[in-house]
């Protein structure tokens, strides 16, 4: 066995440096990460200060208890009025909150901060009338119509955290969810439109209500919204459970006067799956994560919140969305996009014709999204005028180099950054990104935490790794936006992130990464997902990054699968570009396609990463938030029967990886 925690493979030299007129104005500089390294309570109270607090704090951390934090202590404030009001109060009203586009064409809204305003305090009081108290857990599940943010909102204004359960998910999930946080009423709508079609919401919300009700928990109230008008049938409404959101927020009166509530009182509590079946409730609360997101969304986007038009595509069903769709831009008053669709309805274009029409400035979006893009070829965005983008980001999954140099040139016409910003559900808010005015871009390096955030590359006994090494990416101080605790659970909260480097009290949620020899961080995905090649601890993230720079590839995976000489070999899940196509479909094991790319691999990184198997598939299954589910390859590339498909966004994904495999492909 070797002792290295992790290979570092890749080295990628090329560098873009900040646009000269983006570095003069920035609104950090170079002196913050000093500043804040030097005194990082002092730096986060500044941070605080962009916010409207009804009572001062009078202590800006409370670390007695670790790993439980309390931030802001004694501070009072409430989310709803510093995302809305304060901006109508200053004078902002007529300003567009929210360029909303539905997904049938010509389906769109614009509403000003003062509309968001009475819609927020309208749909506030008509929670009250339906017996929601400060403390009670409303569930959300809808599609992205500007109701959910107005939702979310209302919930924040009473003191009443959400939980908001993405609208692709089954009534299992959202039944499971309901019970866990013990969810008051359900705020959901008759259907979204999707691909096109108007896709049904209300029926989930349902059956979830009858699991719920058999395990002894019953939802009181169901509040839908009309939004596609299709039938629910004679079944499909309950006259003691159900009520229509026009019926009683339409009418409800627009006077609500916001209370204050503790720095720490739970805003909401958001899912993601754990290794165990059962998904953890992460739980944020209220000063500490409302300053992270305002801080890093005016920060890492550089934002100019009087002249910028953001647009982040993530669904509101996420952490990205809670963060930079609703809390961050809200706080931070800007104008912003919010899109029902897909990106192909109802052509290829619609998301480029999106940024034409409206004039985006900074875009935010995931690398999966990127590489469907690199596919479809860059024809389709070329169409468009998107000279008005000044910055892009990336958000999800690590950025493979060529992913990222695409992004850079073919959106950004490579006048724009690109910051690759890494965090999760559980740090609230991103921890590590380029600043676009400060930092140079290196293609698929997230770079170093962002001022006021500490974390390391560590080794197996949790000592620093020297640069040019690989190993565990840990968070070595308190953040304002931490997660909290699991609901209903501290010692899982405990065991899960805090466990692994007690003794130096980091926190570790599973990611690898490198230090690179400037000592700049590149992520590599989950450590649960590292391969073992003769000893070589291997990430997927630099073979799968060494695949996609081929020029024929768009996308690729790898997983480690069981080899009798080597302990775990290489096998690599390849989707070609569309204009290769053709070559797919000749593409069995020997064929030119797979001589190249594993001659690539090996050019790239070394005879080590070369894949013992290459298979080129139409698609790899993904996870509904974009994230490849390297499990089910794994089952593949091992011939078992393949697992639990039930979390993929398309599940018919695995027929056609295995149709495709049965085309003679086999191991060497
Ligand atoms: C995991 C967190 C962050 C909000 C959306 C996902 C991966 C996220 C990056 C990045 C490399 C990244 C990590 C992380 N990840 N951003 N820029 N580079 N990996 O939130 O579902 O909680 O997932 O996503 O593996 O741990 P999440």
């Amino acid at each position: 066995m070797s002792d290295e925690t992790l290979s570092n493979l890749l080295t990628e030299d090329r560098r873009f440096e900040p646009p000269a007129d983006l570095a003069a104005a920035a609104n950090l500089t170079a002196e913050a990460y000093d500043r804040a390294a030097a005194d990082p309570e002092g730096f986060w109270a500044e941070q605080a200060d962009r916010l409207t607090w009804d009572t001062r704090w009078d202590q800006v951390l409370d670390w007695s208890n670790p790993p439980f934090s309390k931030w802001f202590v004694g501070g009072r404030l409430n989310a709803a009025y510093n995302c809305v009001d304060r901006h109508v109060e200053a004078g902002r009203g007529d300003k567009v909150a929210i360029h909303w586009i539905g997904e049938p064409a010509g389906d769109t809204r614009d509403i000003t901060y003062a509309e968001l305003k009475d819609e927020v305090s309208r749909a506030a009081n008509a929670l009250i009338d339906l017996g929601v108290a400060t403390g009670d857990r409303v569930a959300i599940y809808l599609p992205m119509i500007p109701e959910a943010i107005v939702a979310m909102l209302a919930c924040a204004r009473i003191g009443a955290p959400h939980t908001v359960v993405f609208g692709g998910f089954s009534s299992d999930a959202l039944a499971s969810r309901l019970t866990d946080c013990q969810a008051k009423v359900v705020i959901t709508a008759d259907g979204g439109y999707r691909r096109g079609a108007a896709s049904a919401l209300k029926p989930a919300v349902d059956e979830a209500r009858a699991k719920t009700a058999a395990t002894g928990f019953e939802v009181e109230k169901v509040l839908v919204v009309r939004r596609t008008g299709q039938d629910l049938g004679e079944q499909g409404w309950d006259d003691a459970v159900d009520v229509w959101w026009h019926d009683v927020v339409d009418g409800a009166s627009p006077e609500h006067t916001p209370e204050a509530f503790d720095a720490e009182h739970p805003l909401y509590v958001m899912y993601t799956s754990g290794t165990t079946g059962k998904p953890k409730g992460i739980l944020h609360t209220t000063g500490g994560y409302l300053v992270g997101c305002a801080y890093t969304h005016w920060a890492v986007f550089d934002l100019k919140p009087e002249t910028d038009v953001y647009w982040c595509t993530a669904d509101v069903g996420w952490v990205t969305g809670h963060s930079y769709i609703v809390y961050g831009p809200l706080a931070n008053g800007v104008t912003q996009v919010l899109y029902e669709g897909t990106p192909e309805t109802p052509e290829k274009g619609r998301w480029w014709q999106i940024i034409e029409d409206l004039k985006v400035s900074i875009f935010y979006t995931a690398p999966t999204a990127i590489r469907s893009f690199m596919k479809q070829g860059r024809e389709i965005p070329d169409r468009r005028d998107m000279s008005s983008l000044r910055i892009l980001g990336s958000v999800g999954e690590p950025i493979n180099p060529e992913a990222y140099v695409w992004y850079r040139h073919v959106i950004g016409g490579d006048r724009t950054p690109v910051v690759d910003t890494w965090w999760q559900t559980e740090t609230g808010s991103i921890m590590i990104s380029p600043l676009p005015g400060v930092t140079h871009g290196k293609p698929g390096s997230a770079m170093i935490p962002i001022p006021g955030v500490s974390a390391e590359v560590v080794d197996e006994e949790g000592t620093p790794v020297p640069n040019g090494s690989g190993g565990y990416l840990v968070l070595t101080q308190p953040w304002p936006s931490m997660l909290r605790t699991i609901w209903g659970d501290d010692q899982r909260y405990v065991d899960t992130y805090w466990s692994r480097f007690r003794k130096q009290g980091y926190y570790f949620a599973g990611d690898g990464s490198k230090k690179d020899s400037d000592g700049d961080l590149w992520v590599l995905g989950r450590v649960d997902d590292v391969m073992n090649v003769s000893g070589h601890r291997l990430s997927t993230t630099e073979i799968e990054s060494a695949l996609v720079s081929h020029p024929k590839v768009a996308e690729a995976a790898v997983v480690g699968a069981k080899d009798e000489d080597t302990g775990q070999a290489v096998c690599a899940f390849v989707i070609l570009r569309d204009e290769f196509r053709d070559e797919a479909d000749d593409a069995g094991e020997g064929s030119d396609i797979v001589a190249e790319l594993r001659g690539h691999v090996r050019k790239e990184i070394g005879p080590i990463a070369t894949p013992r198997q290459i298979m080129i598939v139409p698609e790899l299954p993904k996870t509904r938030s974009g994230k490849i589910m390297r499990r089910l390859l794994r089952d593949v590339a091992e011939h078992r029967e393949i697992g639990d498909v039930t979390t993929l966004a398309d599940s018919s994904v695995m027929e056609l990886i295995s149709q495709g495999l049965s085309g003679g492909s086999s191991d060497d």
